[in-house]
């Protein structure tokens, strides 16, 4: 069942009053390692590395480029990881394309991931220069001009699964193929210091976002997670909040390009509910980048799951799953040319026909929003007519559109909205 924030360490690490509750393991063996060189593989002394330290020791990863050729586990215990280097996985798109040689732990969506963190009560550490080289460029390019899929075998850069207490430290994952990061089944998970960059090299695609599916991280049945200080440029989701992800907290977050922060999508599986239940988004920016590298800045943060029909099955199709989103505060946010600053639908996947969503959302919060959205609909929240919203507030939001266009705010199904000083249209609550 749910767990509430009785014991809960990465939010209340977070809020810096108990940072002595994130004390480091206190290891005694240590293993050092540094890169063999060009055209060497690195994999084995790496894993070789994890296996001799990685429980009740420090592992150290010297400077450098470690030539990752295979997936990687590293199971880690009472341990703790300093990566100065970069992990750099081989641009070999077919070798990673068979599902064979990638691991398929994040159950949504089937999605694969060539390196896991796992374990209890442990730091990785990237000490503000180390992290993964993912190589993405050719695989941008390769999916221009092949079809692309979720579940499809493109790699998750990191993926954090069946993990408590474990803290990512100053990393950054240049060029992931897809995904950035995931948290997957893990309980009290502290990213403190975290920058994902996909931004397009070749000008043969300049203007053109090559990077859809780069989200920053997407967070999945996972609880009492801290997402602090983050700098993320991607083509997607900044961040995605998705099913089972409860008591989060994200601050100092700088999205630069995408989609936007997403709550979801949910619904997606009709056997399964998702509950998405106290986040708190605080200090966030959004800005749109440079249009030659990344043309898409869509939404400030939005909310969307699938009809209540089902239209085929994950992990390209599906819909009719239930669950709620409550208690949800997104505060402090400063906008930069969004298209759209709040948006929330529950028709992903749908058609025109189908039955309306039973997932509901309610107890959201936006509070002391600034900056600019580059179209003239600041709000839309179109809620299932089947259970529409609940207690929706907003307070000194402040967002504007552009100069000489009446601000459009629409809401539909909606019950209880408040602090918004325009009418927000509502249409048949329910
Ligand atoms: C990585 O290792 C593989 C296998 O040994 C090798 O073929 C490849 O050239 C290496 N890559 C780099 C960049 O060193
Ligand atoms: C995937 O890799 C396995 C193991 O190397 C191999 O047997 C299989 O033929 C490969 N599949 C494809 C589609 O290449
Ligand atoms: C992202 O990478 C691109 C290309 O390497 C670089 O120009 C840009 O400055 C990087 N962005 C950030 C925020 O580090
Ligand atoms: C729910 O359905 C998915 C397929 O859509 C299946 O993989 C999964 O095992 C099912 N889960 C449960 C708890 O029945
Ligand atoms: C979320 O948690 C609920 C309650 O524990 C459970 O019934 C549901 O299957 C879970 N959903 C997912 C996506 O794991
Ligand atoms: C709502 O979520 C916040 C985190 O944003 C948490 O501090 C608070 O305790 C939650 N409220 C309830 C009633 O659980
Ligand atoms: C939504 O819930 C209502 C009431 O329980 C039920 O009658 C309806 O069939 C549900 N809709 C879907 C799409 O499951
Ligand atoms: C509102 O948010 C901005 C950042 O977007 C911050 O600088 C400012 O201090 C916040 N105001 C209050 C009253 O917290
Ligand atoms: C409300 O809806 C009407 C009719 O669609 C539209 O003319 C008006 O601009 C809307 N008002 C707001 C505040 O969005």
């Amino acid at each position: 069942m749910l767990v509430s924030s009785l014991v809960s360490f990465a939010t209340l690490w977070s809020s810096s009053v108990c940072a002595i509750l994130a004390k480091s393991p206190s290891p005694t063996r240590t293993c050092t390692i540094a890169p063999l060189g060009s055209g060497r593989d690195d994999t084995s002394q790496v894993l070789g590395a994890i296996a001799r330290c990685g429980h009740g020791g420090h592992t150290v990863l010297r400077k450098g480029i470690y030539n990752i050729t295979r997936k990687m586990t590293w199971d880690l215990v009472d341990s703790k990881v300093d990566l100065f280097g970069h992990l750099s996985f081989t641009p070999d798109i077919d070798y990673w394309l068979n599902a064979t040689n990638t691991y398929r732990v994040v159950f949504i969506q089937n999605q694969a991931s060539w390196f896991v963190v796992t374990g209890k009560n442990w730091e990785v550490d990237g000490h503000g220069v180390g992290g993964i080289q993912g190589n993405g460029q050719p695989w941008w390019e390769y999916f221009t001009s092949h079809a692309k899929a979720d579940g499809d075998g493109r790699p998750i850069s990191l993926t954090v699964y069946r993990a408590e207490h474990g803290i990512i430290r100053d990393f950054a994952i240049e060029a992931p193929p897809f995904w950035c990061n995931t948290v997957a089944d893990s309980k009290s998970v502290i990213y403190d210091g975290m920058r994902c960059n996909a931004s397009n090299a070749n000008p043969a695609f300049a203007g053109t976002n090559i990077v859809p599916n780069t989200d920053g991280i997407n967070t999945y049945r996972s609880d009492d997670i801290a997402l602090m200080n983050w700098d993320v440029t991607c083509g997607d989701d900044c961040l995605a909040i998705k099913g089972n992800s409860t008591n989060v907290v994200a601050r100092n977050v700088m999205c630069r390009g995408g989609n936007g922060i997403a709550f979801g999508s949910l619904g997606q599986y009709a056997n399964l509910s998702d509950i998405v239940e106290n986040v708190l988004l605080e200090n966030i920016e959004l800005h749109r980048i440079d249009p030659s590298v990344q043309p898409n800045m869509q939404n400030g943060v939005y909310f969307k799951s699938w009809t209540g029909s089902v239209n085929g099955v994950p992990p390209t199709g599906g819909g009719g799953g239930t669950g709620f989103v409550k208690n949800i505060t997104a505060k402090n946010v400063f906008l930069d040319g969004v298209n759209l600053p709040i948006h929330l639908y529950q028709t992903n996947g749908g058609h025109s026909i189908d039955l309306p969503s039973n997932l509901t959302f309610g107890e959201l919060r936006f509070e002391n929003w600034t900056g600019n959205a580059l179209g003239n609909k600041i709000v839309d929240i179109e809620c299932s007519v089947a259970v529409g919203c609940a207690d929706i507030r907003f307070a000194d939001f402040d967002v504007s559109g552009p100069a000489g266009q009446a601000p459009s705010f629409i809401c539909k199904n909606v019950q209880g909205l408040t602090g918004l000083d325009v009418p927000c249209n509502a249409t048949g609550a329910p």
